[in-house]
């Protein structure tokens, strides 16, 4: 795969009709794992989060709150600052949809379209979810109106006059598109749920709202205000303006457009890989690379939601167990891409395997050997001259290919595979050759050779595992007697350097080991 400078991808903007739940953790934390990656890779990164702060949605919920909308707006955008903090999300933008700068930008684009005569006035007739913020089919709706996505929720009957965006007339640019790049969609199953929505025919769209005040004014025609959807996409355009820049489309497109990646979920798969690529061919703008839709979570097998009472709280679970362990399970144990399950006693058994006994007992023991064996330094080993059959060398020669290859398609459970897979056999290794028996015996230079061995495993599994749990990747570092943060953007070129981390055989000789301490303590229930 072609190597970059840049990579700049996103989040969903989120709603703000609440805090963050376990599913906007879940895009964010896979995202911020791809940025983190790419850093790592040595390239110029841009994340971008924020929210999606205007619409009936969000005005009825702070309706309902006794709030104005706009204060409601800023307590709940802080929660989600301050939750991406707690799961470690280093992010380099915050879009507000109710930042000023972008209504500058929404307006500047909608002339665009108009000017294209891609946008006229006509009359909406339609069954509209709020919570959705979108119209249903009928056929779409379950017994009386009831959403399928808000069962709870019954779709409310429209018949207005409302301004439209000609999404017909890019039936075939989209189709092209879909075919000349057959990897726009991602993943494969996401793709064709567009191509076949695509081939039943596309209808235009209504783009603006009478009777609802909270959002931006259609430019044309005040007393109408822009769909919110129509307003969020252009989010991540205002995300790219430098803080000091005039907010122009220019300016905005300068640098970081088109982006590398959008990141949602499969409900807004719509309007991510139909709907935005047809408005930005009508600005006449280049299109994002690619678009990946992941699956949904449940709890127990069971849809999650505040009405069945099962809500997963991202920011409990980090406090209960730490950021790592969040991030650990949801990308090992989820293939991404497909729908996947949180289970409290699979999860806590799994970290415990995982992350306490296979890595943490691994790194601990070779550790407290290196200190008895070895006077506590690196073994004075050459990894040159450990031949290339040995089990950890051949194996470590591999797994930072294999990882990279993963994390570049998104496979994240395959790239914690090819870290365990070292961390397995640095298990099975140590308990082969029993370094504790082998230095009775004194044989002091073997036992130098299988602890160099094991610990430059532990190192090079920490290494490919830092985007997914930074902070134990950073304590087995350090107790290797690395000064470095895997958390800290700035300054850590060398860690920044992927071609040369993710080999086998870098750990210097003699280097002073740290304190042997647990990096993840065993969760008991
Ligand atoms: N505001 C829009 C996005 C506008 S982007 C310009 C929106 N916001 S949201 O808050 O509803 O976003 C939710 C994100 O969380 C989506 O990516 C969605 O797929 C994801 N999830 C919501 N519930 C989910 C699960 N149960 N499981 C996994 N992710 C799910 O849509």
């Amino acid at each position: 795969m072609a190597h970059k400078t840049t990579f700049s991808l996103t989040t969903p903007l989120y709603y703000v009709n609440d805090v963050p739940h376990i599913g906007s953790a879940y895009t964010t934390i896979a995202a911020d794992v791809i940025a983190r990656f790419q850093r790592l890779r040595g390239n110029q990164v841009l994340l971008v989060t924020g929210t999606d702060e205007h619409g009936q949605k969000i005005q009825r919920t702070a309706e309902r709150l006794e709030r104005s909308p706009q204060a409601h707006s800023d307590q709940i955008s802080a929660a989600f600052i301050s939750t991406w903090k707690q799961l470690d999300i280093q992010y380099d933008r915050f879009s507000r949809t109710t930042d000023p700068r972008h209504a500058a930008i929404v307006q500047e684009f909608f002339h665009r379209v108009w000017q294209q005569n891609d946008i006229y006035l006509n009359q909406q007739q339609g069954w509209y979810c709020v919570e959705c913020e979108e119209f249903k089919e009928e056929r779409e709706l379950l017994e009386n109106h009831h959403c399928a996505i808000h069962t709870n929720r019954q779709a409310e009957w429209r018949d207005e006059q409302n301004y439209f965006f000609r999404l017909s007339k890019y039936q075939t640019q989209l189709e092209n598109l879909y075919q000349k790049q057959p990897r726009f969609i991602q993943p494969v199953i996401r793709r064709n749920e567009v191509l076949s929505f695509v081939s039943q025919g596309l209808q235009d769209f209504s783009i603006s709202r009478v009777n609802v005040d909270w959002g931006i004014p259609v430019p044309v025609d005040p007393s109408q205000t822009l769909y919110v959807w129509f307003d969020a996409l252009l989010g991540y355009i205002t995300a790219l303006l430098e803080p000091d820049s005039e907010p122009t489309l220019d300016n905005a497109l300068k640098h970081w457009w088109p982006m590398n990646l959008h990141l949602i979920g499969k409900d807004i798969l719509r309007f991510h890989a139909i709907y935005w690529p047809a408005m930005l061919m009508s600005a006449g703008l280049p299109l994002p690379e690619h678009v990946f839709g992941h699956g949904h979570l449940t709890k127990d097998g069971q849809k999650m939601g505040k009405s069945l009472g099962n809500t997963l709280d991202p920011v409990v679970l980090a406090n209960r167990y730490g950021a790592d362990a969040v991030r650990y399970y949801f990308l090992k144990e989820i293939e991404f891409g497909r729908d996947g399950d949180f289970n409290e006693s699979r999860f806590v058994n799994i970290l415990n395997a995982e992350l306490a006994n296979d890595l943490g007992n691994l790194l601990n023991r070779t550790l407290k050997m290196a200190v008895k064996y070895c006077d506590g330094q690196v073994p004075l080993v050459s990894a040159t001259e450990i031949p290339a059959d040995h089990p950890l060398k051949s194996l470590g020669l591999s797994a930072g290919d294999r990882a990279a290859e993963a994390y570049e398609t998104y496979a994240f459970s395959h790239a914690c595979e090819a870290a365990l897979a070292l961390v397995r056999a640095g298990n099975k290794f140590i308990d082969q050759q029993a370094p504790w028996s082998l230095y009775k015996q004194g044989k002091q230079e073997v036992v130098n050779q299988v602890l160099y061995a094991v610990l430059e495993t532990v190192r090079l599994a920490a290494y490919l595992l830092a985007p997914i749990i930074p902070t134990i990747s950073t304590k087995i570092y350090q107790q290797l007697g690395f000064s470095v943060n895997f958390n800290q953007q700035s300054a850590q070129d060398n860690l920044m350097n992927y071609t040369k981390q993710a080999q086998w055989g870098i750990l210097s000789p003699a280097q002073v080991l740290g304190p042997p301490e647990p990096i993840f303590q065993r969760i008991e229930l």
